[in-house]
């Protein structure tokens, strides 16, 4: 039985495998520029993000009906249920979708279903996040939230991804004051090819709660200091470091550097149809890489929870607060 865990950092468009993919274009009757599903997997050689996010945006053509939404999204809860995923909170950007003209409600009702019946299916509580792409007008974002303002019930939480040097987290002051002011929680990339700055401008401009990624705020003890001193939760994704060339390696990775400096961690699969594991198969490969002992992985579990957006059903966090606390390892 897998460690108990919350995922908190996860795009719903980066679980689409080879192989629905190619279902998908062919029941929307979508040109593919690959042979099979051997070719495809064979593109995935990163050399950076924006080479991932080449490949990411334009597989996306495939999901077209609330129905590819659906099934991407129950595809994906299924197989977080067995990585011992017992809570999900889910990316989806709205912008790459409504720009190839499929409509915001059909990308919205279609991941709403799939994540409405995932306690009862897969025993997975769910929470739902919308993304900017920061490569986007600010004004593409400001009109992304307007256009979401019907399906805020649905909706925890906004975030920003995409590509990020030269986007920096101020750029969207005005759209995360207006989401603040909807009741949304905030997110933001930053710190994950971009600099230390985009981790402080996240936290003083836009008001996060939790960095995604954060790797970078290695290079700058005075921001550990805070990070630390304000237990600011950082959602990271070693897989994705490696894959994109964040890092070289993973046993060079500083996640056990990080859990001593006390930040507070949680290991996450991102796109894991693309990055080679989902997350449970993350918590392997870190455990083998780095020689994480069991109490550092119980930490790690420990922390998805307390840094997961469960405010609204504290006894469902004790819940799994309590399984990660009497979890057994093999
Ligand atoms: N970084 C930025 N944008 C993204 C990512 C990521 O890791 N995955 C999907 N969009
Ligand atoms: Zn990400």
């Amino acid at each position: 039985m897998p460690l108990p865990k919350a995922e908190l950092h996860l795009h719903i468009e980066g679980t689409l495998e080879p192989e629905l993919a190619f279902a998908l274009a062919a029941r929307n009757d979508v040109p593919l520029p690959y042979a099979d599903t051997e070719e495809l997997r064979r593109a995935y050689l990163f050399d950076d993000l924006q080479s991932f996010l080449d490949l990411y945006y334009g597989l996306m053509a495939v999901l077209r009906t609330e129905d590819d939404f659906a099934e991407l999204a129950d595809a994906y809860l299924a197989r977080a249920a067995a990585q011992g995923v017992r809570h999900a909170e889910i990316f989806f950007d709205p912008q790459a979708h409504t720009a190839r003209g499929v409509p915001l409600d059909t990308v919205i009702d279609g991941l709403s279903r799939a994540l409405n019946a995932s306690q009862e299916r897969h025993g997975v509580s769910t929470r739902l996040i919308l993304c900017f792409l920061r490569d986007q007008s600010a004004e593409s974002a400001l009109a992304t939230l307007e256009a979401a303002k019907p399906h805020l019930h649905r909706i925890t939480a906004v975030g920003l991804d995409s590509a990020e040097v030269g986007h920096p987290p101020a750029k969207f002051r005005e759209v995360y004051e207006m989401a603040a002011a909807l009741g949304l929680r905030r997110v933001a990339h930053a710190g994950e090819e971009g600099p230390p700055e985009y981790i402080r401008q996240a936290l003083d401009i836009l008001g996060v709660e939790r960095i995604d990624h954060g790797l970078r705020c290695v290079e700058d003890p005075e921001l550990v200091a805070r990070l630390v001193r304000d237990r600011v939760p950082l959602t990271l994704c070693p897989l994705s470091n490696v894959r994109l060339r964040a890092i070289d390696v993973l046993e060079a990775h500083p996640l056990p550097r990080m859990m001593e400096a006390g930040l507070l961690c949680t290991v996450n699969s991102d796109d894991p149809a693309y990055f080679g594991g989902y997350v449970d198969d993350t918590f392997h490969a870190v455990r083998e890489a780095l020689g994480l002992s069991e109490e550092r992985l119980r930490e790690l579990a420990r922390n998805s929870f307390e840094a997961a957006f469960l405010d609204d059903d504290e006894a469902l966090r004790q819940r799994y607060l309590a399984e990660v606390a009497a979890y057994e390892f093999a």
